[in-house]
């Protein structure tokens, strides 16, 4: 990793990845890297740690990206990197994703999530930078009325992560209709998983986790006591919720395929495709495949059901079929596999 410096011009393509050194960022930076594309890195490290950038170094041998660290919201730091970097294209995945943080402190997600997109947007306007990949996710969907879920399915949003999302979706929409040559990827992620099969770089969240897998992780390597698992009468076939898990290098692999489909002729300047495996899984069914592939056992207790949860979520991923050619290859056992060599290495996280 260099810092600030341009490099290895044997790389022709060049990205700028925002919120690189995050979980879903660092995977598809190896994924990009293996696909000789040269990435430009962007983070704050407001939720992340520079040591992830370092582990995705060492795994991709040295100096294979540039890194510059300061927040997308700042519109003189993006003009110097577009002015010093030949930048084709970008992927966005800065922002802020904590679904309670976003209904304590709203303001601080729309300036974060809305905000910083609205920058970056204008950047890449003032040096014709007209292709974008953005992050956004199944929340949009809100409570849907059927499965599998289909992208043309109602949107709605019941907090304000999930709003920043819907708005981020309509900034993006309304550029595309004012400029079609804009080429523009609304990639709507499932429940992004695992970790890198290396082990090297995973899922580091801050404090207590929020999400399933690695509150389950944590519990098996001893830092939690028991799984909470909130709502056992849903509607479903054991009671418990279903989601469609996806293995974050399935979803890192989506982003590459999203870029080379903006080659093709063929492919609509404008995308919306969810990544999502096709299949739900249940909280038990994950909890019983965790401990199959760690060989400990996960103590739980049934608790309320948690405000805001939806009983079934899983996608119809036949559209990112079609226009990606991608289809997710990892399964459930991959995804816990992969969770628990990620935590029971690095019980700390990225601190060593
Ligand atoms: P993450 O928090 O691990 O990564 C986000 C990165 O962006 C972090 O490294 C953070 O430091 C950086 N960042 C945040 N604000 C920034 C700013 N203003 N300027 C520069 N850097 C900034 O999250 P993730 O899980 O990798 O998610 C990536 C994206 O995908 C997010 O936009 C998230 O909303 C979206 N998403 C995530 C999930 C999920 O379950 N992980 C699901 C759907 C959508
Ligand atoms: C959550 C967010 C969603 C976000 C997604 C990103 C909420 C309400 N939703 O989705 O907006 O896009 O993360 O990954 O926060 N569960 C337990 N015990 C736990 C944790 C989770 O039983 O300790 C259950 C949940 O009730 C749910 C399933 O596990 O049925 C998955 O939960 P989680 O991993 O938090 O993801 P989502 O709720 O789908």
């Amino acid at each position: 990793m260099s810092v600030n410096h341009p490099f290895n011009e044997t790389r022709t393509t060049s990205v700028l990845v925002t919120g690189g050194a995050g979980y879903i960022g660092s995977h598809t930076l190896v994924e990009l890297l293996s696909n000789g594309v040269r990435p430009i890195v962007i983070d704050n490290f407001e939720n992340s740690s520079p040591e992830s950038l370092r582990r995705v170094a060492s795994l991709c041998g040295s100096e294979p990206f540039t890194l510059y660290e300061g927040d997308i919201r700042d519109s003189g730091l993006l003009d110097r990197i577009f002015s010093e970097q030949k930048i084709e294209s970008v992927i966005h995945f800065a922002g802020l994703k904590a679904v309670g943080e976003s209904v304590r402190e709203p303001l601080r997600y729309y300036d974060n999530n809305v905000g910083g997109t609205v920058k970056l947007l204008e950047a890449m306007q003032a040096h014709d930078v007209q292709t974008i990949v953005f992050s956004s996710s199944a929340t949009v969907y809100g409570d849907p009325h059927t499965t599998p879920i289909k992208e043309d399915f109602p949107r709605s949003a019941v907090n304000p992560y999930g709003r920043t999302k819907l708005m981020i979706e309509e900034i993006l929409t309304d550029l595309h209709a004012t400029d079609p040559k804009w080429k523009i990827a609304l990639l709507r992620y499932f429940n992004p998983v695992g970790a890198h099969p290396s082990g090297v770089i995973g899922e580091d969240p801050n404090g207590i986790p929020n999400n399933l897998l690695p509150f389950i992780s944590k519990v098996a390597v001893g830092q939690l006591e028991e799984l909470s698992i909130f709502g056992d009468d849903y509607p479903t076939p054991d009671g418990t919720g279903v989601r469609d898990y996806i293995h974050v290098v399935d979803l890192a692999r989506g982003h590459v395929h999203a870029l080379r489909a903006f080659q093709k002729e063929t492919v609509p300047n404008f995308l919306t495709v969810n990544l999502g495996t096709g299949r739900g899984y249940s909280v038990l069914e994950m909890v019983h495949a965790f401990e199959r592939v760690s060989g400990k056992t996960i103590p739980y207790e049934f608790a309320a059901r948690r405000a805001g949860d939806v009983a079934t979520c899983f996608a119809d991923p036949a559209l990112a079929n079609r226009l990606l050619g991608w289809s997710a290859q990892l399964g459930i056992e991959e995804m816990c596999r992969d969770a628990w060599n990620w935590q029971s290495k690095n019980p700390e996280g990225f601190k060593r």
